[in-house]
């Protein structure tokens, strides 16, 4: 294993009712809060209405409209706010956008210049406002990292922020809070959970043993529950362990002891910066196309024990197993009703070129990824899915 450092100051409500704690929990941190949140379902599921009552002695501003891809617009905007009224916590009520809106915000609010500067040179973040969660999809983990994503409309770019400053100080997860989720958003959350532990099994050093079987239970665990919670909204089983799966999958355990860099979320990043697609929809169709690509004699290992260990693939060689694999993640993505294709998406293919040396200068696949990607190896990937 490799050395790490584990330490991750995240403090987690999880289940029925735990947003009780919120006006003790904020009060903490000041009276002044801005509250954070999408385009309308906390006000359709009645959460809103929750929540405002129990915020009823504290001075509340709102940024609502954060859209899904949040947009560095959205940000400068609640930075003015912040600015302005003198904020001193962050309540984003949402799933990764709104999170990850909020983390960026929270950073800008607390800088001179630009927002966009702090993702450019993540050093200049130095501190952050407190940010805490009320979380309403499980998918991205931001409830408990340090990662915010944001899209620049100007520049096609979608780029992350990663500092210790950016972790919520509390995350309220109750499950319960699912059940409104539209089928779509349920399965592209799901795909993503599964991706981003893929992300970490998949590494150059896979020596991390203890780390792999972990990561191999909350893979089981999203590929058991996922279609059960669309065919069951309201299956508190299934909706918690799926939220608890989203949780896991990226606070940091699950790479613990390995190191590299990520393959398939670099480039579906670019994809959704440049046509706007759900971020779970993008992994869904070019996961199993990254692993056909890489796959060989070297890699073959490796993707067998997954589909052994994963989908129960009961195959002894290698490359026979790994390749039943790959089309159990396909079946797997289309028993959710995910595209197969990037034109069923809606992402026409006269872009491949720039997307792909996009892809492999704004991240480590060129130099540190599981196999290395040059810029022609992400178009085949991208051609593939066509
Ligand atoms: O905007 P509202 O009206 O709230 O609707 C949202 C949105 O349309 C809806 N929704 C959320 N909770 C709901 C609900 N609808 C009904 N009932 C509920 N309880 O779901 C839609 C999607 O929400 P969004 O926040 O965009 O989803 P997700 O959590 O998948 O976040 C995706 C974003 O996070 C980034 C992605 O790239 C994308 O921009 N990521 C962030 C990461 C991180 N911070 O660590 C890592 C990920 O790999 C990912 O890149
Ligand atoms: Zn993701």
């Amino acid at each position: 294993m490799n050395n790490f450092t584990f330490n991750i100051p995240t403090d987690i409500r999880f289940g029925k009712d735990q947003i009780q704690c919120l006006p003790d929990e904020l009060a903490k941190y000041g009276k002044r809060v801005l509250l954070v949140y999408g385009g309308g379902s906390i006000k359709r599921s009645g959460l809103y209405h929750k929540i405002m009552e129990l915020l009823k002695d504290f001075e509340v501003f709102e940024l609502s409209g954060i859209e899904p891809n949040p947009k560095l617009s959205s940000v400068e905007k609640g930075t003015e706010i912040c600015k302005k009224e003198d904020i001193q916590v962050i309540l984003a009520v949402g799933g990764g956008s709104t999170i990850d809106a909020s983390k960026h915000i929270a950073a800008s609010a607390c800088y001179d210049g630009k927002p966009w500067d702090l993702v450019m040179d993540r050093s200049l973040v130095k501190k952050a406002l407190p940010i805490t969660v009320v979380l309403t999809i499980c998918a991205t983990g931001s409830e408990m990292n340090s990662g915010a994503v944001i899209s620049n409309e100007e520049t096609h770019e979608k780029l992350e922020i990663n500092t210790p400053h950016l972790y919520p100080k509390l995350s309220i997860c109750d499950p319960t809070y699912l059940y409104t989720l539209p089928a779509k958003q349920t399965a592209a959350g799901s795909v993503d959970i599964l991706s981003h532990v893929m992300e970490q099994y998949f590494q150059p050093n896979d020596e991390a043993y203890i780390t792999d079987v972990l990561s191999e239970g909350v893979m089981k665990t999203v590929i058991k529950y996922a279609r059960k919670a669309i065919d069951e909204p309201e299956n508190y089983e299934a909706r918690s362990n799926l939220m608890w799966a989203s949780t896991v999958g990226l606070n940091h355990l699950l790479t613990v002891g390995k190191g590299g860099s990520w393959s398939v979320h670099p480039i579906e990043h670019v994809v959704s910066a440049y046509y706007d697609i759900t971020h779970g929809v993008g992994l869904a169709i070019l996961t199993p196309a990254w692993m056909e690509y890489v796959l060989s004699e070297d890699t073959a290992p490796r993707f067998a024990r997954f589909a052994r260990e994963v989908f129960g693939v009961n195959e002894a060689d290698d490359m026979k197993a790994a390749k039943l694999g790959i089309d159990k993640v396909r079946e797997f993505n289309k028993s959710l009703g995910m595209p197969a294709s990037l034109s069923e998406a809606g992402v026409p293919d006269d872009k491949f070129d720039e997307m792909a040396s996009e892809a492999v200068r704004t991240s480590g696949l060129g130099t540190r990824s599981y196999v290395k990607l040059k810029d022609e190896d992400v178009k085949k990937i991208l051609i593939m899915c066509k």
